[in-house]
């Protein structure tokens, strides 16, 4: 006595299409040092948007808060532990391959021997030198927003 068989649980999910869909969730910290300079880090070969300088941070995991996420990056790729602070600016993004979300926040304070574990170049910028650095798309407006009056 066979029962039914079970019924389809619904249609196949539609292939990855990375420029559909939610985008993609990046928190990145602006890093002063003691004269105020700011930390730029530049990202490594290999990778999209090889050779450009960006404020540190990356992917957001869906289970973490936005502040836990950027914690986890920095601890990562530079070694720190940083009080995250405000936010500053979230830049909406649209890359041919996919869309992404940039949220910037403030970093109040961090600790630790803060170095490139990654191998990437890092670079501390005072402020109004910061444009003089190619950097992706999503962080052009960060440094806009840092050096307004
Ligand atoms: O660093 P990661 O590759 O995880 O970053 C995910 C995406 O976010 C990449 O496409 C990267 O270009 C982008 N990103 C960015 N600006 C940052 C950090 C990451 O555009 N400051």
């Amino acid at each position: 006595p066979g029962h039914d068989p079970e019924p389809p649980t619904g249609p196949p999910s539609p292939g990855p299409d990375p420029a559909a869909g939610a985008p993609v969730e990046v928190v990145a910290g602006v890093i002063r040092d003691a004269r105020g300079r700011i930390l730029l880090a530049r990202r490594t070969q290999g990778r999209d948007l090889a050779g450009l300088w960006e404020f540190p941070g990356g992917k957001h995991e869906p289970e973490e808060t936005p502040a836990a996420a950027l914690r986890r990056e920095l601890r990562e790729e530079l070694g720190i532990e940083a009080e995250v602070g405000d936010a500053l600016i979230r830049v909406p993004q649209a890359y041919p391959h996919k869309r992404l979300r940039l949220d910037v926040y403030a970093i109040r304070a961090w600790k630790g021997p803060l170095r490139g574990l990654e191998g990437q170049a890092l670079a501390w910028v005072p402020v109004h030198k910061l444009a003089d650095y190619p950097m992706p798309p999503a962080d052009i407006p960060v440094v806009a927003a840092l050096t307004q009056p």
